[in-house]
């Protein structure tokens, strides 16, 4: 049993770091999982890890594809008790270099895509449900180059805020978890940075963080499968900082 026995939970981003500890946790604690991401190896290793769970490949920025899941998903299971919204993409780029190609494929994923997921997932949740969406601390602090990705989650920030206050009338939370600087493969993602220079990111995010080293995912995890489940069932709108403290304690 646990907290999630019977729950129907949905992790978008599923498949890698932060969203496949949580998708473990969450089936750790009686849940029936579906995940999703873009890569059908990563998804089939993860199916394959958390017993009982649903793979999906569906790229959140594909509001086609994305609705196509939910009509699959209102066929199966008929709702979504729990709604993790985690997918997302890194990336850095210095004002002088942004292009509006680069600003608009990362605010459709970590933005725009995010909060039509919620709509379409609203849709099948009722009194009870529970959406918590991935921040980051990167929305609050002003770290160089990353102004675009800053931009999405502040305005994903922004919009948890106002979906928590509208579905509170149907019964349903909206909260956000903030990482700080967390090991996961996100790290290795940064286009165009080599080794040493995700190793010098690395360096120098530990630097920022008074409890000195990287988060771990599953550290991530536990904050949101709290968030999600009925021990938090007073708290909608909030956004929960699992970084070591450090946007805080600076
Ligand atoms: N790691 C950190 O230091 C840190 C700090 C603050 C916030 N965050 C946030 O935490 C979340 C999870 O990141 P992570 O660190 O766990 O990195 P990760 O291991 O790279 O995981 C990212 C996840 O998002 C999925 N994803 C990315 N683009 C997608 C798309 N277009 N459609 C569907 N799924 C997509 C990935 O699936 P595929 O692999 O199949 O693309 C993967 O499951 C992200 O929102 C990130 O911004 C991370």
């Amino acid at each position: 049993m646990g907290r999630f026995a019977g729950k129907n939970v949905l992790v978008l981003g599923g498949n890698s770091g932060i969203g496949l500890a949580a998708a473990k946790g969450f089936a750790a604690e009686g849940a029936q999982v579906r995940l999703t991401g873009r890569d059908p190896a990563t998804i089939a290793s993860a199916v394959a890890a958390i017993p009982g769970a649903q793979g999906h490949r569906a790229d959140i920025a594909d509001l086609d594809a994305m609705a196509a899941l939910f009509a699959t998903i209102a066929e199966d299971d008929g709702a979504v008790d729990v709604l993790f919204v985690n997918a997302g993409i890194g990336g850095f780029a210095p004002l002088a270099e942004i292009t509006p190609d680069y600003w608009d494929s990362v605010h459709a994923i970590n933005l725009r895509g995010c909060v039509f997921a919620v709509q379409q997932a609203v849709r099948l949740m009722g009194q009870g449900g529970a959406v918590v969406l991935t921040g980051s601390i990167g929305a609050h602090t002003a770290l160089p180059g990353n102004i675009t990705y800053a931009a999405a989650k502040a305005g994903l920030h922004a919009a948890m805020k106002t979906m928590a206050r509208e579905l509170v009338g149907q019964g349903i939370r909206v909260n956000m978890v903030s990482p700080g600087p967390t090991e996961t493969p996100l790290l290795h993602r940064n286009p165009g940075m080599d080794a040493a220079a995700v190793d010098q990111l690395r360096s120098m995010m530990i630097a920022a963080v008074p409890m000195g080293r990287m988060g771990e995912a599953d550290e991530v995890a536990r904050a949101v499968l709290f968030l999600a489940s009925q021990e938090a069932s007073f708290i909608t709108g909030a956004n929960l900082f699992v970084d070591g403290g450090a946007l805080e304690l600076r």
